[in-house]
């Protein structure tokens, strides 16, 4: 990147200059680092990238996302290792009433006792309390908190009990869906995709080049 202005920060335990206005990731390539693993979306969407910093002066370690977190002077910085966390096997179709089984699935849930280890989300979702709407089996709550999760895992490298919050609710999630009807309008999609009602389209989008896709993908005016 060309830019005048440095900063110096602590990345991966050693002192080093880079450009301002980087993002942890880029200043970790900017520094020869070969960082693949940990790096996906680059967008904050897949929550590969999550890192511990302690900010200049900073009493606490934060957590967030290595492609969100911009450098600034004295950021003491690493990338946390992916953390192994229980999935468990289900399969959804063949359950009657799935969340009647979530004590099955995941009994650890219930050994929760609320200590809120897990609220460290960097996307700011109250972990602790999705945990305990689910215990409580109030289950909307539970997945209204959770629907900007990014399945980083953050939150189940805190938990003394061993609980992957980002499972559990995700299987709440599923359950849940399951219960409702399905969408109309998802429905109709899937089966246009199904009779293959775009595939010529899509086939001639495939070949196009820039320019050609620009044309295409350029809103109508007025539209
Ligand atoms: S690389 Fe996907 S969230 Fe950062």
């Amino acid at each position: 990147m060309n830019n005048s202005k440095t900063v110096t920060i602590e990345l991966e335990g050693r002192k080093i200059r880079v450009p301002e206005g980087l993002t942890v990731i880029e200043a970790l390539w900017d520094t020869g680092h070969d960082v693949k693993r940990g790096v996906g979306c680059l967008s904050g969407l897949c929550g590969a990238c999550t890192v511990a910093y302690l900010e200049k002066e900073g009493r606490k370690v934060k957590f967030g996302l290595g492609c969100h977190k911009v450098v600034e002077d004295g950021l003491n910085v690493i990338m946390l290792p992916y953390f192994p966390a229980r999935l468990a096997r289900y399969l959804l179709e063949s359950m009657e009433n799935p969340l009647m089984q979530l004590a099955e699935i995941y009994p650890e849930l219930y050994t929760c006792n609320d200590c809120k280890a897990c609220n460290i989300c960097p996307e700011w979702i109250n972990v602790a309390g999705v945990m305990k709407a689910a215990k409580d089996a109030d289950y909307e709550t539970a997945t209204g908190h959770i629907m900007d999760c990014i399945m980083c895992g953050l939150c189940a490298s805190r938990c003394p009990k061993g609980i992957a919050p980002q499972h559990v609710a995700l299987f709440i999630q599923r359950a849940l869906a399951k219960e409702r009807a399905f969408p109309p309008n998802l429905q109709k999609r899937l089966d246009q995709l199904g009779s293959h009602q775009f595939t010529a389209e899509w086939d001639s989008i495939a070949t196009m080049g820039d320019e050609e896709l620009e044309v295409k993908c350029r809103r109508p005016e007025g539209a």
